[in-house]
């Protein structure tokens, strides 16, 4: 969908929704209204249009991303709810709560959208416009805010023009959030822990609860540059990894981009013809992969420092860091 120079506006009407819908299906990059803020939609299972909006964002790292489903029972499909979590469920969706669980194994969420790792945030939005084009898509949709990496979450439809005019497909304007700042996060993976302060009171978690939140164990504050090691919400790789390599040595897998040397060894491409979004999209499937087929080291070739390339070097330097 990126044929179209220009970025759509249309009124959250029903053949706006059904637009916007087959849009996401496509591949499409769409805005969107939340109760909390507008957020910038692409299909949670395809990496492709994940890759695409980590690039319209500019974002310079990748982070995961919160899938958007149309109700417990979708999110049940895709994640597994302890006890805590049905509670929180059962109370507060929809509405402006997002809960980290773990993933199912073959939910249809893209590696790149969780940053690879094994936990899912997902959210059942109460906004009737969000709602509409979930239930119209039919399948998980990640949304983070959508703005330009570095500015603040946009709480209108002009916000969202003013900041990815021409980087997206189309924006459902259905005028100003109610809530107007972003939901709460909460980790149900062990004792219930708030990740992120949001739209929904702690007060009223706690009291559903009828136990306080856990806090974090190291503040995660993913705008920020972190020192490696201490980022504990992307996957890290077992594999001790090399970067900028121009081939692999015996006892090494290689990592590839572009065209790759001959090598006998265990070999991933991640874009055989050098494209950065295919690579994105590839990224932390791949190093999963090779985790998977036993590599105890990496090779990975030098990916060009443009565009999303950015963010892909800077998963890879985190990965290649010294493991603590
Ligand atoms: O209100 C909202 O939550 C808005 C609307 C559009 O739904 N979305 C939003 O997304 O604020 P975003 O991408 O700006 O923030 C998502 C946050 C990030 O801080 C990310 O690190 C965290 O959720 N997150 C996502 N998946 C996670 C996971 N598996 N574990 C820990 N944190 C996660
Ligand atoms: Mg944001």
């Amino acid at each position: 969908m990126t044929a179209e120079p220009g970025t759509r506006l249309l009124k959250a009407e029903k053949a706006a929704i059904e637009t916007a819908a087959a849009c996401l299906a496509a591949g499409g990059l769409v805005a969107f209204p939340t109760e909390t803020v507008y957020g910038l939609g692409a299909d949670a299972g395809n990496g492709e249009a994940v890759a695409r909006l980590y690039a319209a964002k500019g974002r310079p790292a990748f982070n995961p991303l919160i899938a958007h489903v149309a109700d417990i029972d979708a999110a049940r499909r895709i994640a597994d709810f302890d006890t805590d979590a049905e509670t929180l469920a059962a109370a507060f969706w929809p509405g402006p709560l997002t809960l980290v669980l773990p993933k199912r194994p073959g939910a249809p969420v893209a590696a790149l959208a969780l940053a690879g790792l094994d936990s899912v945030a997902l959210r059942v939005p109460s906004h009737p416009t969000a709602r509409a084009l979930l239930a119209a898509f039919g399948g998980p949709v990640v949304a983070p805010s959508a703005n330009r990496s570095g500015h603040v979450s946009p709480t209108d439809a002009g916000h969202v023009m003013a900041d990815l005019r021409g980087r997206i497909d189309l924006i459902v304007d259905d005028g100003p959030c109610a809530v107007g700042v972003e939901s709460t996060i909460v980790a149900c993976l062990d004792r219930p822990t708030l990740l992120r302060p949001g739209g929904l009171a702690r007060e009223a978690i706690e009291q559903v609860l009828g136990q306080p939140l856990a806090l974090p164990a190291t503040p995660d504050d993913n705008d920020a540059p972190v020192a490696p090691g201490m980022l504990t919400s992307h996957y890290a790789p077992k594999a001790k990894v090399r970067l900028n390599a121009a081939g692999a040595s015996a006892g090494e897998a290689l990592l590839a981009f572009g065209p790759a040397p001959d090598f006998a060894g265990t070999t991933l491409n991640l874009s055989p013809r050098g494209d950065l979004v295919e690579a994105a999209a590839n990224l932390f499937s791949h190093l999963r992969a090779l985790d998977a087929a036993g590599a105890t080291a990496i090779a990975v070739m030098p990916v060009p420092h443009e565009g999303l390339g950015e963010a892909i070097n800077d998963r890879l330097r985190r990965a290649a860091a010294p493991k603590n």
